[in-house]
């Protein structure tokens, strides 16, 4: 039987025992973090949980409950609600903030008739409760079927990740656009920040940096690395990264707004723009602002034609398309501002450089 060795504050309950010579233990079915600040309680969560097979790690507080999360990535927590230290509403809040971890089902553990605690507990994002006391069949089952629900979550994510993986391959083809999809995503977010976006628009903007041109690769390098002017035919070609990149998008939804930057970033106000000669108000405001950066940042980097050129230069080049109708001259103005204060550049700094959405570099002005 599993023991839950309470020496330390966080354990791990070891599952099977492994005797010289004996097959490899089967792989655990999913890991489940108990945190509680009672003994008897984690030793009889860790008893039930191992019926199924899971593993189980434990914590006795929350800063230990925390460190637990970060160290082996869970399946589910169950959280006692209070507990030394941090409590389970905040260690719950904490997890939900976390982009790496807020997928993560949160089922906290409350006694009977807590009616505050359940409002709390909701306000903080869980995802379930247990009543104690807990009818154990169907803990097991609610646990199952949670497990179950971060397998699929799983699966979006990776799904997610080998898109931007891919958008990071197209980038590598170009030494010329080195760091543009940071940039981007960095100079998007900036300008969606200060227009005031919700948290969903900014991830949004995060991601749509990245992905803008993953389209390109369905592009041969030959057209797509060409020094020379293109003819209409091959720009045409060119063109078509818009709508490949949107398929490439398929139907995930976690990219439901990225979609519609990926195809639009190269339409303009007037309608001159394409795959879709989208006219004004038509025209998403997403895609505007990465298509506003997305221009910047290709005056103000070198490229096989011409060297980089100044932060006005970019500037300059937008007023004209605000001139000519092709942009909006708010968005436009307001990313001048941003520049000339040095908070584009601040923020490009700020941010990692491997496509993930951390949640600090939304927000960081
Ligand atoms: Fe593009």
């Amino acid at each position: 039987m599993p023991s839950t060795g309470d020496g330390g504050r966080m354990t791990h309950v070891r599952l099977y025992h492994e005797a010289p010579g004996a097959p490899p233990s089967p792989a655990p079915r999913g890991v489940v973090l108990v945190a509680d600040d009672e003994h008897e309680n984690r030793a009889m969560f860790a008893r039930l949980l191992a019926i199924d097979g899971y593993e189980v790690q434990t914590a006795a507080d929350g800063p230990s409950a925390l460190a637990a999360i970060e160290r082996h990535r869970p399946d589910v927590i169950l959280l006692d609600v209070q507990m030394p230290g941090v409590d389970g509403f905040e260690v719950c809040r904490r997890i939900k903030l976390n982009p790496a971890t807020r997928l993560t089902p949160v089922v906290m553990v409350t006694g009977l008739n807590e009616r505050q605690n359940r409002i709390k507990g909701i306000n903080a994002g869980a995802d379930d409760f247990i009543v104690k006391p807990f009818d154990t069949e169907e803990l097991r089952a609610r646990v199952r079927s949670l497990i179950k629900l971060k397998r699929y979550t799983d699966d979006l994510e990776s799904a997610e990740s080998v898109i931007m993986s891919l958008a990071q391959t197209v980038e590598a083809r170009d030494a010329y656009t080195e760091g543009h999809c940071k940039r981007l995503a960095a100079y998007a977010t900036a300008l969606g920040e200060a227009l005031h976006l919700s948290d969903e628009d900014l991830a949004a903007l995060y991601r749509g940096g990245y992905l803008h041109d993953v389209g390109k690769i369905g592009i041969p390098d030959a057209l797509l690395l060409k020094p020379s002017t293109l003819t209409a035919a091959e720009f045409d070609l060119i063109k078509q990264h818009t709508v490949i990149g949107e398929r490439l998008c398929g139907n995930l939804r976690s990219l439901g707004r990225v979609r519609s930057i990926v195809r639009h970033h190269h339409e303009r106000c007037d309608g001159s723009g394409y795959p879709d000669g989208l006219r004004g108000d038509n025209l998403p405001l997403l895609a505007q602002i990465v298509g506003i950066v997305d221009v910047y940042d290709a005056v103000t980097t070198t490229r096989p034609y011409r060297a980089a050129g100044p932060p006005e230069r970019g500037y300059q080049e937008l007023l004209a398309d605000v001139a000519a109708g092709a942009r909006r001259a708010d968005l436009v103005e307001t990313f001048i501002s941003l520049g000339r204060a040095g908070r584009l550049a601040k923020r490009a700094e700020a941010i990692p450089g491997d496509g993930t959405v951390p949640a600090a570099a939304l927000r960081l002005a």
